[in-house]
């Protein structure tokens, strides 16, 4: 049943997976090299984004790395924000948790409040302006060392009230997430909630380790989580939330067609399976377009609408209340 498509964009959703510096449009990153004089390998936008065909992941992250040097003042951190929300409201996202990744600037020498200062500015404007409740989720770069997760963390503890939790990104195969289990401990004991991406690229023991080792309560992407079957049983009965992100999957070749996706095989096997972009400005679209893209190919129903909804405002980081009021709304959008 096709009929749910043109109420996506009405549909009330919530967004848990997505890098802020992947939202970065190659229009703004020239804008933003060319107010900071920054000089970009690229001769124009158009040659830019040509260069947006990927092979897997490290190819695209070669690539989102080099894009995110523009970002120098704390005007561009709001400006990149901004430009997001502004798209997540329009495809009626009412709640986002935006990544970020401190380390891809403060290795450049861009210190850590400029970078959270500017974020947090913007989900504040953005909240007044478009009613979108937008947080922050702080990601440490897996290809880099604990001890710099770790000095990562201290510095990033004096801003401790503007973002909610942290995460685990970058290239995944040989950083499993054992390593970072001491930060990760530090982080939990500071109260912050914890997510990993796990099972995108890496085997499911990797899901397995950010489980059992760091203690999530969230799974980014776990695609590979059907290659064993104690694992899904497992992840279905603690509701640990996934966050698939079909678009990406796609375009880094982690599932050679959209109609092979495996999220309809995720839903069916009773797995709380949410729908997000990762980063939309690299991967062909934002939160809607990875919607309608992912419903056509897997013939996914108004129910399935309902469904990963649902998972999306069970899965979110919020209190009991906030839930309840975006279930309300989910349940007035369906009797509509
Ligand atoms: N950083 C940005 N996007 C990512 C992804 N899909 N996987 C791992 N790290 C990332
Ligand atoms: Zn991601």
């Amino acid at each position: 049943m096709t009929s749910i498509l043109p109420n996506i964009r009405d549909l009330p959703k919530t967004e848990l997976h997505m890098h802020i510096e992947g939202s970065l449009e190659p229009e703004l990153i020239f804008a933003l090299a060319k107010r900071n004089g920054v000089a970009l390998p690229y001769a124009s936008v158009d040659a830019l984004r040509a260069a947006y065909a990927f092979t897997n992941l490290q190819s695209f992250l070669d690539i989102y790395y080099a894009g995110a040097s523009v970002l120098l003042k704390e005007q561009d951190f709001y400006d990149m924000a901004m430009a997001y929300l502004e798209r997540a409201h329009a495809d009626n996202v009412i709640h986002t948790e935006m990544f970020f990744d401190p380390q891809t600037h403060t290795e450049r020498g861009v210190a850590m409040d400029v970078v959270i200062n500017g974020l947090h500015r913007a989900c504040l404007d953005a909240k007044a302006k478009w009613g979108i409740n937008a947080l922050l989720i702080l990601c440490f770069l897996r290809h880099l060392s604990e001890e710099n997760a770790i000095e990562t963390f201290k510095a990033a503890l004096p801003l401790r009230s503007k973002f909610i939790g942290v995460g685990l990104d970058s290239s995944e195969v040989g950083h499993p997430p054992e390593k970072f289990a001491r930060v990760f401990a530090m982080c939990k004991s500071e109260g912050l909630r914890l997510v990993a991406h796990a099972g995108e690229e890496g085997p499911p023991a990797y899901i397995w380790q950010a489980l059992d080792v760091l203690g999530v309560r969230r799974i980014d992407h776990g695609v590979r989580c059907l290659e064993d079957a104690a694992l899904v049983a497992r992840l279905a009965k603690d509701r640990i939330p996934l966050t698939v992100c079909p678009l990406s999957n796609l375009k880094l070749r982690v599932t050679p067609d959209l109609r092979q996706h495996p999220l309809k095989k995720m839903l069916d096997a009773g797995l709380c399976v949410t729908i997000n972009s990762d980063d939309p400005a690299y991967f062909g679209g934002y939160m809607n377009a990875n919607w309608k893209a992912t419903f056509e190919a897997l013939d996914l129903t108004a129910a399935d609408a309902v469904t990963l909804a649902r998972n999306s405002f069970e899965a979110a980081f919020v209190d009991d209340a906030t839930r309840a009021g975006y279930v309300a709304k989910l349940d007035e959008f369906i009797k509509s």
